[in-house]
């Protein structure tokens, strides 16, 4: 197995939660240099890498991943692509799906465009997601999503992103993109916004509300620590064999019951504390996935994903960064790019 080095990776995405992970975390562990391009949609936040702001190895652009031309430019300045600017809260897919497609498919349409016309040469890992692969049931439970199950999205996001893997997979075909897939389960960890469930449901708690369960509260989920996701991706974009899709995921199905418990329990309260609520229209099961081949094939296996632990550790993260959810339920997070970059955000 080959070892490719990069000098200067584009990600994009990178003010998110996942994508502001991977960005300390490359940082901290290659001597590399990134160039975040992010449109700082409300999910997008710059106080997730204030930390870094002074690092001469980092630049932030304010764009989007629909501006072909934009990303002409900055790709002849990077070796690779960490691609995970996305739409990407399952519920607001199912109020209004038009910025899923215009973001997840269009712009990675976009992106594979643009690395199309600046040479074969620059490698693009495209962070998907188990949720194309759909549903499985409560009472099967040897099966799991492996990269050849088929293709099944069922949620407006998941359909978004299924698109984009099709795309993505097309054009290494058609032209011989130097492109890989990631498929991950749930992450969990630092950054994350206060939408998904364990944000929400900490912060809730931390604010002295209630946690809203959907439905019967069985629905299951694989949990990963998002820095294992992050070294993952990591290792599929310096190891990984072109073309190829790999499953990335934490072994640790948790349903949402047994969450919310573990959450309460970590937190010294009560099941009074639940509030069922009605369910997500077209709620997926369950999630499994079998991660057997990043493993055989590339040697990832997860090791910050140990449960309680884990969560425990996230659930302190939330009670130790208060200031941090605080900004972003209140929308003040949206002001500090502008005292960074002295322009107002006239996105949403
Ligand atoms: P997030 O919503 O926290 O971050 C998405 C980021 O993309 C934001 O900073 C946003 O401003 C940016 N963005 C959105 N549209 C853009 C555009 N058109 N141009 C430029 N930037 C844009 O999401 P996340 O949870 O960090 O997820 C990142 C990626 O990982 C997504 O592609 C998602 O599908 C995938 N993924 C997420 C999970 C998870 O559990 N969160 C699991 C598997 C895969
Ligand atoms: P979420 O964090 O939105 O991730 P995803 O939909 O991508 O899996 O939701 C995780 C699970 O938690 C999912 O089964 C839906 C459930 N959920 C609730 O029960 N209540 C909530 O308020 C939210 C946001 C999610």
């Amino acid at each position: 197995m080959s070892i490719q080095t990069f000098k200067k990776l584009l990600v994009t995405g990178g003010a998110g939660f996942i994508g502001s992970n991977f960005i300390h975390f490359v940082l901290a562990t290659r001597p590399v240099s990134v160039i975040n391009l992010d449109c700082l949609s409300y999910s997008g936040n710059l106080e997730n890498l204030s930390a870094i702001e002074a690092d001469e190895r980092y630049r932030f652009v304010h764009g989007d991943i629909n501006d072909r031309q934009l990303l002409e430019d900055l790709l002849k300045e990077c070796d690779a692509v960490v691609h995970f600017a996305a739409e990407s809260h399952v519920d607001r897919s199912i109020i209004d799906a038009r910025p899923f497609v215009k973001s997840n498919v269009m712009g990675t349409q976009t992106l594979l465009d643009a690395l199309r016309s600046s040479g074969q040469d620059k490698r693009l890992v495209h962070v998907s997601t188990d949720e194309v692969y759909g549903s499985l049931p409560l009472d099967k439970p040897e099966l799991k999503f492996h990269e050849e199950s088929p293709i099944k999205p069922n949620s407006p996001y998941a359909a978004s992103k299924a698109a984009s893997d099709l795309l993505v997979q097309s054009y290494h075909e058609t032209f011989g993109l130097d492109a890989l897939i990631t498929r991950c389960s749930n992450n969990f960890g630092a950054y994350q916004f206060p939408e998904k469930v364990i944000p929400l449901f900490v912060t809730n708690l931390l604010e002295g509300k209630k946690v809203p369960l959907y439905g019967d509260g069985k629905n299951v989920r694989d949990w990963l620590h998002v820095l294992d996701h992050c070294e993952a991706i990591l290792t599929v974009l310096e190891k990984g064999q072109s073309g190829e899709v790999y499953n990335i995921g934490g072994n640790n199905e948790r349903s949402n019951l047994e969450l919310t418990q573990a959450i309460l329990q970590i937190m010294g309260q009560g099941p009074e504390m639940i509030e069922y609520v009605a369910d997500r229209l077209g709620h997926d099961r369950r999630y499994a996935i079998d991660a057997e081949k990043i493993k055989r094939e590339l040697g990832w296996e997860p090791t910050r994903s140990s449960w309680p632990e884990a969560l425990e550790e996230t659930v302190q993260w939330y009670v130790d960064n208060q200031d941090w959810w605080r900004h972003v339920k209140s929308g003040a997070y949206r002001d500090y790019y502008q005292l960074q970059y002295g322009q107002r955000l006239t996105t949403h």
